[in-house]
């Protein structure tokens, strides 16, 4: 079957580089043309090393480029409460990949140019690399197959009230995916809170037994204990929702549904309306997940982190 021609789009982040994990172990699923950095859990140097790093780590062959430094109209504002200092603190890390000389939206630009199949764009930080590569590039937008999106909450937020920290992060960016017409899958946190990483769960990973799932292992036990203070059950690992909506639909149960994003709203900046009147005329602008068989989720990270026996990793 011909593999899925896919650009890896985040701000790594713990969990983002989790969804990354399950990327390139599926990779008789997805072929991985390029890995972009964006501003988002923590600043652009910091994630864009870590994804350097993180690419080192799974042993992904991709260029590496750095994109967006900060949102199209907001100040940058990051999650080091979440991610800790370097963004991804917990593990030691091999030393990172080389970085590209072209900039995030250029490497896009030229994985689009160059792919003779639609290119699917798996994000799970900020869309401010995509909206950029859309502004700048109008004519490529038909290359682009499938956006696939960790952002939003259906119902609530997790920044705000209302919004989640994808979207209100770069309001204007997220609008601009939404009204693309693009193929849009949406992963909302009323999936991805649920897509959690308990304590009890840390011993099933380490059990694996290869030196990417101790990693992985030690990044969840640093990244529980901010969710764990406030009040959650253990880690909600929101991020490879957007890679399993595309390679484990089984995973979930899925809506169509019309969703916009509020750009004014003193107390509702950033959030993501979604519209689910039956009898709306609105027409759906994306596909979301609205539930998730959470043994399932773990079971998955188990088997996927399987793909990584035999990897000897130099830290
Ligand atoms: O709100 C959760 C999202 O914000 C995740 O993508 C996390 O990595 C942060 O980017
Ligand atoms: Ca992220």
């Amino acid at each position: 079957m011909k593999r899925i021609p896919i650009i890896l789009d985040g701000d790594p982040g713990h969990d983002d580089a989790i969804a990354w994990v399950f990327a390139k172990a599926y990779e008789d699923l997805f072929d991985i043309k390029g890995v972009i950095s964006v501003s988002g859990n923590q600043t652009i140097d910091k994630t864009t090393i870590n994804s350097q790093k993180i690419c080192a780590l799974l042993g992904i062959k991709a260029p590496i480029a750095q994109g967006a430094v900060r949102p199209l109209l907001n100040p940058v504002m990051t999650a080091g409460n979440w991610h800790g200092e370097s963004g991804l603190d917990g593990a030691e890390l091999p030393e990172p990949e080389a970085l590209s000389d072209l900039s995030g939206v250029e490497l896009m630009a030229k994985i689009l140019k160059e792919s003779e199949e639609p290119v699917t764009i798996i994000s799970t930080g900020p869309l401010t690399n995509v909206a950029q590569l859309l502004m700048t590039y109008p004519e490529l937008k038909i290359k682009i197959g499938v956006i696939s999106i960790m952002g939003g909450g259906l119902t609530y937020g997790n920044w705000t009230m209302a919004a989640e920290f994808n979207i209100i992060e770069d309001p204007e960016a997220a609008w601009t995916v939404f009204h693309s017409g693009i193929r849009l899958y949406v992963s909302a946190l009323n999936v991805t809170e649920r897509a959690l990483i308990r304590p009890s769960d840390i011993e099933k990973i380490r059990a694996v037994g290869n030196d990417v799932a101790e990693v992985v292992a030690k990044w969840i036990e640093f990244f529980i204990q901010y969710p764990m203070a406030i009040g959650y059950e253990g880690a909600p690992v929101h991020d490879p929702c957007a890679v399993l909506m595309l390679a484990k639909p089984d995973l979930f149960e899925c809506k169509d549904l019309y969703v916009d994003i509020e750009l004014e709203g003193e107390f509702t900046r950033g959030e993501t309306v979604a519209d689910f009147r039956d009898w709306s005329t609105e027409k759906p602008n994306c596909t979301c997940c609205v539930d998730i068989d959470q043994e399932k989720y773990v079971k998955y990270l188990c088997e996927a982190l399987h793909a990584y026996d035999g990897r000897k990793v130099k830290i």
